[in-house]
């Protein structure tokens, strides 16, 4: 089993188990939408109008999201920062930033759903896609080959939609924001795959992609 397959594999028994595990013994004990997410407008109406839209199922990708919707405002852009569930519709901006988590290598359904909802406005917008995620909490070469794995499936994911860029970023395992049996069972499963619990989140790196979005 080669290096991506076993990641896979380890992913997705952990997936199985927190499923089977706590689904059946609490149901929407995995569920985290009690999570304070971030939401925010700034901007005149009559400056490129920005449109920041993320999934996160701990909090940190919606931080990220946030930070960046931040630096969008600074440069002038009229920025909406929202979560994905919130959002009705996308005709109203010229460019939207999606982002997400990675989860068994992808992006979370949230995620996926928005783009395949809204493929058709998007396709004529400027799009580009970002994700957190902890395969990037080390950098080096396998690392970032595996990051680049999770952005060639992001590409080819809607065929419609051509984001101009994808950010790749390190994201942050906290244990403290997992349920008692999602925290017994991930730990584990992180554990095989050498992740420690932490915040690897590079806010400049971020600063820096931010930057090139509006
Ligand atoms: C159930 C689960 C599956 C994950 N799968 C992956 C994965 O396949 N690859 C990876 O690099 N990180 C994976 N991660 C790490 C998340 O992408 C990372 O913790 C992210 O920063 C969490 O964002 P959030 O706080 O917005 O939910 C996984 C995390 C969880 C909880």
């Amino acid at each position: 089993m080669n290096d991506s397959k076993r990641r896979k594999f380890i992913f997705n028994s952990v997936q199985t188990s927190a499923i089977l595990g706590s689904g059946m013994l609490f149901p929407n004990i995995l569920n985290a939408s009690q999570l304070k997410f971030n939401n925010f407008s700034c901007g005149d109406k009559n400056n490129k109008r920005i449109l920041v839209a993320y999934a996160s199922e701990y909090g940190s990708t919606s931080e990220v999201a946030k930070y960046m919707g931040d630096i969008l405002c600074q440069k002038g852009n009229k920025v909406d920062v929202q979560w994905i569930q919130n959002i009705k519709n996308v005709d109203n901006y010229e460019s939207v930033i999606i982002g997400s988590p990675i989860q068994y290598d992808t992006w979370i359904p949230d995620a996926i759903k928005f783009i395949t909802k809204y493929q058709d406005s998007l396709n004529k917008l400027e799009v580009s896609y970002f994700f957190t995620c902890l395969t990037l909490s080390k950098k080096i070469k396998k690392t970032e080959l595996q990051a680049n794995e999770y952005a060639n499936d992001l590409y080819k994911l809607i065929p419609k939609i051509k984001p101009k860029s994808i950010g790749q970023f390190a994201g942050v395992l906290d244990y403290s924001k997992m349920s008692f049996l999602s925290k017994v069972i991930f730990k584990s499963g992180f554990f095989i795959l050498g992740v420690s619990e932490g915040d690897y989140r590079n806010w400049a790196d971020i600063k820096v992609w931010a930057n090139k979005q509006g």
